[in-house]
């Protein structure tokens, strides 16, 4: 299994580049399925969740070729299967995005039921009962949902909580059914606008993506289409906490700064330095000080979840004392007890973590958990004094392309062996 070995205390010094969002990249490949076209997707991450979501394709019968690095030529002209199995599901949860596209096109589906994983149970009750709305009839079978309709019909689903993929399957359910749908208390992260984008591009008729009403009239047939995927916000975050917490200087190029609006003023208020030269990057000058602030996790447009471990150690580091409450997940603190490992002083009680900034960080041997709270502990790790070594970094792999690159290209000292 591959571990990070890292030499902290570096400040990091240079330009990184941002690659496409894995989050936005995974249901646009899933929205392939609505489709006997091909769908071209440029600026796709090279990460393991996307390999994983294209072995899933391949299984249901696409075709899915890479004439270059990061193009995705997807062609689902010939689905012979209708069901995302537990092994794929147990490795990407990602997988339940086969669930809309498959019951709208061809009237039925199968899904491994995804079971709870490190930050939270992650039921997907609330996906169904759009599903039900919509006019299908849903069971659970061996494990597995199962969802049949003849068509699907519009209809208006009101979220009892914002999801994210949750509105994504729905968007897709509903472009292909009969008639109007309104989906309320809809997610509005910029991925969902990305993934309705393309279903307009392949002919649907979506509107209000990115409000907590959308709207979608459903139509008979989409079609082929090519759309290139927005860069990903939270690979864009992380870059500034590492700059940050390194005391050091990086420019972020091929990234979109209004889709982290939140997370920016978050790292301002502490004392980070950040300049917008273009709509395109952002300058993270060296902070002298990092100071402490609170934060609360919220879906978009507040400071999102998938930032919350990153921003925790950054506060390791800061003068004074930090509150960060955790709305959406009720178990994303696993990363905490790895950062007690290296010195920091962290209490958690239930959704709320108290951080009392120490300044430094002692280099530690660490287990990473969960995609955001590896990237957690390789920043820390730059950070801290000596030697840490981070086992399980498949964690990381599912979701940052080549991270250990990025950053050795800015001046780490980190390096992945087996
Ligand atoms: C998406 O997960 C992201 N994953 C997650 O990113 C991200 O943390 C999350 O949204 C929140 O922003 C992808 O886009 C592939 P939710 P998702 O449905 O859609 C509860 C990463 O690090 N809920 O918005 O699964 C749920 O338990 C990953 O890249 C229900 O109760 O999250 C949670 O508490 C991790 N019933 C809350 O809603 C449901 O049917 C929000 O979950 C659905 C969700």
């Amino acid at each position: 299994m591959d571990k990070f070995r890292i030499i902290g205390g570096r400040p990091l010094e240079g330009r990184v580049q941002v690659s496409g969002a894995k989050n936005s990249a995974l249901p646009c490949m899933a929205a392939a399925l609505l489709t006997a076209e091909t769908i071209t997707l440029h600026n796709a991450p090279y990460v393991r969740d996307i390999i994983t979501m294209r072995r899933l394709l391949e299984d249901l019968g696409s075709t899915v070729l890479v004439p270059e690095l990061r193009t995705l030529k997807i062609s689902a002209h010939k689905i012979e299967l209708f069901e995302a199995p537990y092994d794929l599901v147990k490795t990407m949860r990602a997988s339940v995005l086969a669930l809309g596209p498959l019951l709208a096109r061809f009237g039925q589906a199968r899904v491994s039921m995804p079971g709870g994983c490190a930050i939270g149970q992650r039921p997907i009750d609330l996906h169904l009962h759009g599903f039900e709305k919509l006019g299908a009839r849903v069971s659970l079978e061996g494990g597995d949902v199962v969802a049949r309709a003849e068509r699907l019909r519009g209809a208006e689903v009101y979220f009892d909580k914002v999801t994210v993929t949750g509105t994504e399957n729905l968007m897709m359910a509903a472009a292909l059914a009969e008639g109007m749908t309104t989906l309320f208390n809809a997610a509005r992260e910029p991925e969902i606008v990305d993934l309705a984008d393309l279903l307009n591009k392949m002919g649907g008729r979506i509107e209000g993506a990115g409000k907590s009403t959308i709207t979608i009239e459903g139509v008979r047939e989409l079609g082929g289409a090519e759309h290139t995927i927005i860069a990903d916000r939270i690979e864009t975050g992380t870059f500034i906490a590492a700059a940050a917490i390194t005391g050091g200087h990086l420019d972020i190029v091929n990234c979109s700064p209004q889709h982290l609006a939140a997370v920016i003023d978050k790292f301002r208020e502490t004392g980070v330095r950040i300049d917008q030269p273009n709509a395109f990057s952002l300058r993270v000058h060296k902070a002298d000080h990092i100071g402490s602030a609170d934060v609360t996790t919220l879906p978009h447009p507040g400071f999102p979840t998938d930032m919350q471990a990153q921003y925790m150690a950054l506060m390791t580091m800061a003068e004074g004392t930090s509150i960060i409450t955790e709305t959406i997940f009720e178990n994303r603190f696993m990363h905490a007890s790895e950062l007690l490992r290296m010195g920091a002083r962290i209490r958690t009680s239930g959704r709320q973590a108290v951080i009392d900034g120490t300044g430094h960080l002692m280099g530690a041997k660490l287990l990473a958990s969960d995609l955001r709270a590896s990237a957690s502990l390789v920043l820390a790790g730059l950070a801290a004094k000596g030697e840490t070594v981070i086992d399980r970094v498949y964690h990381i792999d599912r979701g940052y392309e080549k991270i250990e690159e990025k950053l050795r290209a800015v001046g780490a000292k980190i390096e992945r062996f087996r």
